[in-house]
């Protein structure tokens, strides 16, 4: 389905609105998740936990949202993490110039680009003010990091714009009292804040938004020594070398350089994985390896796992290579030291990192499960059972004749075991039609036969078949069919 059904979708069945939409000095960039946005959002990540955390024996933290200056000193965020941007001379709105000139010119300029790169093809194409046909001025560079002041002397510190740097700055401690030994993988999920210019279309570009990040220490000199390839080889990964997207085994990345080394390779082929089990369609999928000019300051090799939407390729992952960039950095700046022992070797280790951004996988996975089942005249949101915010709904046919009580105490008996619904009123089709748009996987009907021989009707939001199965069985089915694969 397409984006406006999507946004539909979740304005009317509580997935994400607009954050303090009663007001109209609302600022634009902010959404919040509803309940099935949260009860989406958490099952997403407990499959990354699973399925990259887990799996390949990482540690997880939880920093600090708000970062002192000297972090981003180091880091290189308060000399270049800045969007270039364009005023009109006439009415004073400001621009990304590279999206403008995109969009009005069709010339696509690295965000990163030289500032007179701008210029030139603002003055060349003649490009003027959308809003009033005014003139620009020169290219400027805008800081988007968000700066608070801390206590009554006001300090100067940052919202974290992405969450690695405490993963960074945190990783000697780490490493010495977790007993770490390279490669070590250090995860975290939570907020970042950028000050975009112009944010737009929901979750695609906020200006607070969730990260969950992976950065893998590793020794530079022993990228293809990673036994846990063998586990990955004949994952098949879709990778754009030149034009157009191929898919190859993992070993084929490899031999044909698509890939750079070993190391990569496996959390690429991890990475997807992962992806094919949230429900999102992989054939849609690729690495990109990035340009000089478009890759991040801080990366040396950066590939953007990237997914086909109604709207365009979104950018779900950045895996940047970073190599010493930020150890050695931090370690220039805090006099601290940053070394590890590898075996017998000092090493001040390399990053790979692995930058997931999760509200944009959430609007993917939405946009590729959301179905128009033409036939039945319905919506049908066919998300993995394990990620659905509700397991099940629990129906009563009619609130009378003792049916609305039976109803309860099936609810009671599994609600905290499942995400359960309890509804008994409207009609059965449009409650069955509202589960199907949740995502659902099954609904529970309690009726008059249920007095009797304490059966109940089991319905399957896919294929709408319906069976009558006993109570004592409910918990097994389900058990079975939302279970974490
Ligand atoms: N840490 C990489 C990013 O935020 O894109």
């Amino acid at each position: 389905m397409n984006y406006e059904e999507v946004m539909k979708l979740a304005l009317e069945r509580g997935f994400y609105f607009p954050s303090c939409e009663v007001y109209s000095d609302a600022s634009a960039g902010f959404w919040e998740y509803g309940p099935s946005g949260v009860g989406l959002k958490n099952k997403f990540l407990e499959l990354w936990r699973r399925e990259l955390i887990r799996r390949d024996g990482m540690m997880e933290i939880d920093g600090s949202q708000i970062m002192s200056k000297s972090v981003f000193e180091a880091s290189g965020h308060l000399g270049n993490f800045a969007d270039p941007i364009i005023k009109c001379t006439k009415c004073n709105s400001t621009f990304r110039a590279d999206r403008t000139i995109a969009e009005i010119a069709n010339i696509e300029i690295p965000e990163s680009a030289d500032l007179n790169e701008f210029d030139n093809a603002i003055i060349e194409n003649k490009i003027k003010c959308p809003k009033c046909k005014g003139d620009f001025g020169t290219t400027k560079k805008f800081n988007m990091m968000f700066k608070v002041g801390i206590g009554p002397q006001e300090e100067e510190a940052y919202l974290r714009p992405e969450t690695c740097q405490s993963i960074f700055v945190d990783f000697p401690r780490l490493f010495k009292t977790m007993r770490g030994k390279l490669p070590l993988g250090i995860a975290q999920v939570g907020k970042s804040f950028r000050n975009e210019i112009a944010p737009r279309q929901s979750l695609l570009r906020l200006r607070e938004f969730y990260q969950a990040e992976i950065e893998v220490f590793c020794n530079p000199g022993r990228l293809n020594e990673v036994e846990k390839f063998a586990e990955i080889e004949n994952t098949v990964i879709r990778v754009q070398t030149d034009t157009e997207p191929i898919s190859m085994t993992c070993k084929e990345a490899l031999e044909t350089g698509a890939v750079p080394n070993k190391f990569v390779a496996y959390y690429l082929g991890i990475l997807t994985e992962f992806y094919e089990k949230t429900g999102i369609d992989i054939s849609k999928s690729r690495f990109r390896k990035l340009g000089d000019k478009e890759k991040a300051f801080y990366a040396e090799v950066a590939f953007d796992f990237e997914v086909e939407t109604t709207i365009g390729w979104l950018e779900l992952v950045a895996c940047n290579y970073r190599a010493d960039y930020d150890l050695s950095s931090h370690a220039k700046m805090s006099k601290e030291k940053f070394e590890v022992m590898d075996n017998d070797e000092k090493v001040l280790p390399h990053v790979f990192e692995i930058s997931m951004g999760i509200d944009r996988s959430l609007y993917t996975i939405l946009e590729h499960s959301l179905k128009n089942d033409e036939e039945h005249e319905r919506m049908v949101l066919s998300l993995k059972p394990y990620l659905s915010p509700v397991h099940v709904g629990i129906l009563s046919l009619v609130k009378k004749d003792g049916l609305k009580e039976k109803t309860d105490e099936i609810f009671i008996n599994i609600k905290r075991k499942f995400d359960a619904f309890l509804d008994h009123s409207g009609a059965i089709g449009r409650r069955y039609r509202r589960l199907d748009e949740i995502g659902a996987p099954f609904a529970i009907t309690v009726d008059h036969q249920t007095l009797e021989d304490n059966t109940v009707t089991i319905r399957k939001r896919d294929s709408m078949e319906q069976s009558r199965v006993n109570i004592s069985e409910i918990d097994s089915i389900l058990l079975e069919s939302v279970a974490f694969p």
